[in-house]
């Protein structure tokens, strides 16, 4: 079985995030994971942190979760509008829609069942923040992840206690620099059932994706 990946040819690369090894990493794992997600989750409210082309939402909505309402956040305006732009290009469905912003903070606690975020994970000195309110350089924020390639991700892992819902899933993506086996270590001991879904060498990158849910 394999699902279609969606077309972004609606994108400009100079704007957001051209789908590279990670994205189509993901949907690999999503792809993997269908029916765990299915089996475990109804009628999802499903958010992408950072969608970029769109690429790995409008693959959600499309292949891996029949029935569900997605949000797809990002701090770049361009890729809130572009995330529309590649589901209605792939004749995705009416119940998405695009929230501009930090991670998931405009969103109400614990709403979130399935969370999937690829985020900028490459190590640099440059602290990720204060963003730009409207104009700047958005695809360096799609890759740049401040000290360890862990600033952005960081957040998210603490943040996950309050934005998922009971039987929230989340699954992210790392890069080695960011030192995945350590975090999945931290993750455990704060109460969070840790699996390496996927570690693969992706060009000069080794990247792993692994899946958080609460015990
Ligand atoms: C590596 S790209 C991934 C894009 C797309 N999901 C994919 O897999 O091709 C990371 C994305 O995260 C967004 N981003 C960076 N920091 C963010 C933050 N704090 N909150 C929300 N989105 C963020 C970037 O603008 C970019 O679109």
């Amino acid at each position: 079985m394999s699902f279609p990946t969606p077309s972004t040819s609606s994108a400009n690369y100079e704007e957001v995030y051209e789908p590279s090894e990670d994205s189509f990493m993901l949907l690999d794992v999503l792809e993997m994971e269908q029916s765990y997600i299915n089996s475990h989750l109804s009628y999802p409210v499903v958010t992408e942190i950072g969608t970029g082309s769109g690429i790995v939402t409008t693959f959600m909505l499309k292949s891996v979760v029949p029935k569900g309402v997605f949000l797809a956040t990002d701090i770049s305006p361009f890729a809130c509008n572009q995330v529309l732009a590649t589901s209605k290009e792939n004749n995705g469905t009416q119940y998405l829609e695009a929230l501009r912003g930090e991670r998931t903070t405009m969103m109400r606690p614990h709403t979130i069942d399935l969370l999937v975020f690829n985020p900028p994970y490459v190590p640099d000195d440059k602290p990720v923040e204060p963003y730009p309110e409207t104009d700047g350089d958005w695809v360096d924020w799609a890759l740049l992840g401040g000290e360890d390639g862990m600033q952005v991700t960081w957040k998210v892992l603490l943040e996950l206690k309050t934005i998922l819902s009971k039987n929230g899933i989340a699954y992210i993506l790392f890069c080695a620099s960011n030192k995945p086996e350590q975090v999945a270590v931290k993750m455990r001991e704060l109460g969070w059932i840790v699996t390496r879904i996927v570690e693969r060498k992706e060009g000069r990158e080794l990247l792993s994706v692994y899946r958080f849910e609460l015990k």
